[in-house]
This record gives C-alpha cells, sequence and structure tokens, in this order.
C-alpha cells in the first residue's frame, strides 16, 4: 500500500493529505528502503555524487521572537548575547572564501540593530567583494520592501522555515505576536521577489502530529520551493519545551527521501540536527537524499552562544576543519564536495503537477 503510493507520489509528484497520513502513519522498514533507493537515485541522475556546501554566519544571537522550541528565543536570559559588526561579518566570508565556500549564509536571530540599510550595506559588500558567491539570506520575518531591497542589493535566496503548516499547532509552538498569517506572508513575498526560497519544519517537535506533517507535505507541494530545511526537534534545556524528546531520526529520513521524490531539483540540506541526533546523521541523509551540507563560518568564540537546541555538532571546528571533516565524511560514502553556487536548476516543467 504505502509501496504503492511511493510510486504514485514518484510518478505525479502529488499525494493527498489523506494518503500522506497512511504513507507516515503506516510505514515499514521495507517501505522506508524503497523510497531511500529512489530518493537516492533521483538525487544521483541530478547531481552526480556531488555535495555543495554553504557557509554559515550565525552573525547575532539576539532575537526579538520567543519560539517556543527554540534555544535563543527573547524571554532565555541565560544566554550571553553577541552580534558580529559589518568587518566581523566579512572576516568570516574571507575565510570561507579561502576555503572554498561560494555561498554565504547570514543567519540570525531577528535583531532590530540591524536595520534595513545597515544589512543592505552589509549584502552589498559581500556581493561587490565576491561576485562569484551566492548570498542566502536567514534572518526570519521582515516586510516585503526590506525584503526588496535585500534582494536588489544582492541577495540570492532565503531560508525561512514555516515551521508548521497547521495554523493551530504553530499557535502553540509560538506566542500571538508572532502571527502564523504573518510567516506564510513573508514566504510568498519572497518568492513572488524572486528569491530561491526555502521552507521547512521539525520533525517530531511537542503535540505534532503525523496529520501535521501530512499538511506540511501539502503546504510544500503546492509552495513549490526551490530549497527546503527539514531536521528533528531536539529539546534545548532553557526553554518550555526542554523535557519533551527528541524527533525520531529514521522518520526525518524517509521525509527527506518523500521530498526528494515530491521535487526532484529540489536543494535538500542534511542539517547540523539531523547530524546531531546521530554522528553519522549527514552521511544517512545524503543516501537518503540530501544534496547541501552547511559549516558553520562563525567566530569559534561565539558558537556556544549561537545553540538552537542542546549538543549542537560542530561547534568547535573553524571553517578549514569544518570543510575538511566534511570531505571526509562524503569521501567514505563515494561522494565529492564541489566548489560552486549551487544554484536551484529546474529541469523541465514535466514533473510539476
Ligand atoms: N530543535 C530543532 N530545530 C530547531 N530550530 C529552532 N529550534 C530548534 C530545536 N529546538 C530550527 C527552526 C528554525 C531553524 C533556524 O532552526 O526550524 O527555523
Amino acid at each position: 500500500m504505502v509501496h504503492d503510493l511511493i510510486d504514485q507520489l514518484y510518478q505525479t509528484h502529488h499525494l493527498t493529505h489523506a494518503q500522506w497520513v497512511t504513507v507516515l502513519t503506516d510505514y515499514t522498514p521495507d517501505d522506508q528502503a524503497y523510497a531511500t533507493q529512489l530518493a537516492h537515485a533521483l538525487t544521483i541522475a541530478k547531481f552526480g555524487k556531488k555535495i555543495f556546501f554553504r557557509g554559515i554566519v550565525e552573525y547575532t544571537n539576539y532575537c526579538r521572537n520567543d519560539c517556543l522550541y527554540c534555544g535563543i528565543r527573547h524571554s532565555n536570559h541565560q544566554v550571553k548575547r553577541y552580534r558580529l559588526s559589518k568587518a566581523e561579518i566579512l572576516a568570516c566570508c574571507e575565510d570561507g572564501y579561502q576555503n572554498g565556500f561560494r555561498t554565504f549564509v547570514l543567519q540570525g536571530g531577528e535583531d532590530p540593530y540591524y536595520t534595513t540599510e545597515i544589512f543592505e550595506e552589509i549584502i552589498a559588500t559581500i556581493h561587490q567583494r565576491y561576485p562569484d558567491c551566492a548570498i542566502t539570506l536567514s534572518i526570519g520575518e521582515s516586510t516585503k520592501a526590506a525584503y526588496q531591497r535585500f534582494f536588489d542589493a544582492g541577495a540570492d535566496r532565503f531560508l525561512l522555515r514555516h515551521e508548521t503548516a497547521s495554523p493551530a499547532l504553530y499557535r502553540r509552538w509560538h506566542p500571538a505576536y508572532q502571527p502564523f498569517e504573518h510567516r506564510m506572508q513573508c514566504l510568498k513575498e519572497l518568492k513572488a521577489i524572486g528569491y530561491q526560497t526555502g521552507c521547512g519544519f521539525m520533525v517530531g517537535a511537542p503535540f505534532q502530529t503525523i496529520a501535521d506533517l501530512a499538511t506540511d507535505m501539502v503546504f510544500t507541494t503546492e509552495f513549490q520551493p526551490e530549497m527546503i530545511g527539514i531536521g528533528p526537534f531536539i529539546p534545548h534545556s532553557q526553554t518550555p519545551f526542554k523535557a519533551y524528546s527528541a524527533g525520531n531520526e529514521q522518520l526525518t529520513l524517509f521525509i527527506l527521501s518523500l521530498c526528494r521524490i515530491l521535487l526532484p531539483d529540489v536543494l535538500l540540506p542534511a542539517t547540523t540536527a539531523l547530524g546531531t541526533v546521530q554522528g553519522n546523521g549527514r552521511q544517512l541523509g545524503v543516501l537518503a537524499g540530501c544534496n547541501v551540507v552547511m559549516p558553520n563560518l562563525s567566530p569559534l568564540r561565539f558558537r556556544k552562544q549561537y545553540l538552537l537546541y542542546d549538543n549542537k555538532a560542530g561547534i568547535n571546528d573553524d571553517a578549514a576543519t569544518g570543510i575538511q571533516k566534511l570531505s571526509e565524511q562524503m569521501q567514505t560514502i563515494g561522494y565529492q564536495v564541489v566548489r560552486s553556487r549551487g544554484d536551484f536548476q529546474p529541469r523541465k516543467k514535466e514533473y510539476h503537477a
């Protein structure tokens, strides 16, 4: 039954909500192995045994938001806050560039210190200095005008996980001043502006049901993102969700494979969270259909202050070590990391519903 639905997904790139529920509820290890194999074959057909790598610069851990799952939420007064100056951000990019990185991901909490003007200037300078590099933003919700200015200044991509496509669940994870509707509006605006846009969600977060995950798959199908960020929920000891258990690694891997089959061209990172719940999680992710990994370029002295969840992997690796370890990990499974921007490249429209 699930096997047939996976075939249907492969052929039509669409399942109904009820079918997603069936797939995610009734799958056996054999079904998962089948999805993994299909996803892996699709990834190799499109990208070869090559992995894109992106350098993340976590430039601020100040955040005005109060997401109940996140370690750098506004209400966590135990976090020592930091922010990087423009010069420090540029130094991270230079270090990354020297080590072969051709995509910089600027990621931060929603920190009003970086006004539109300041941030636009930072993007423009990176763009000028590294015209051969892609710039990805992962900076949360903003106005359409600001998004447009960042795009015009040279940003190419934007990651904004939708977190959950179920409004009721979204409200249990976020305070009232962070409405679901605004997040969805931001995602639509980003896409309309022309960003390669990434949505995504956590797997196994508190109160999340299989029906909620099915809703995420339906949303992902409708949204047609260029990138998808998915990782297991991992509790952070200084949040209201500290007592909940981490998301299931196998279910996360299965969902990653299903995402690959749904959207064969999508840029799909094997996330740090996946590498945190299991040491070889990122390799398993690649073998399940992921084609991107995102090592950290942030200054080592701030790494321990940018913890969205406990036991985050890779917090002691500088740019050179991060890329070296990653290359070795990938080599052991027969993959090679490639120095290119790695933009989203759609094939002919044949698979779009
Ligand atoms: N566990 C796993 N992922 C988390 N994120 C935030 N907190 C956690 C957590 N406790 C994810 C969110 C966010 C991304 C940057 O990190 O999905 O969008």
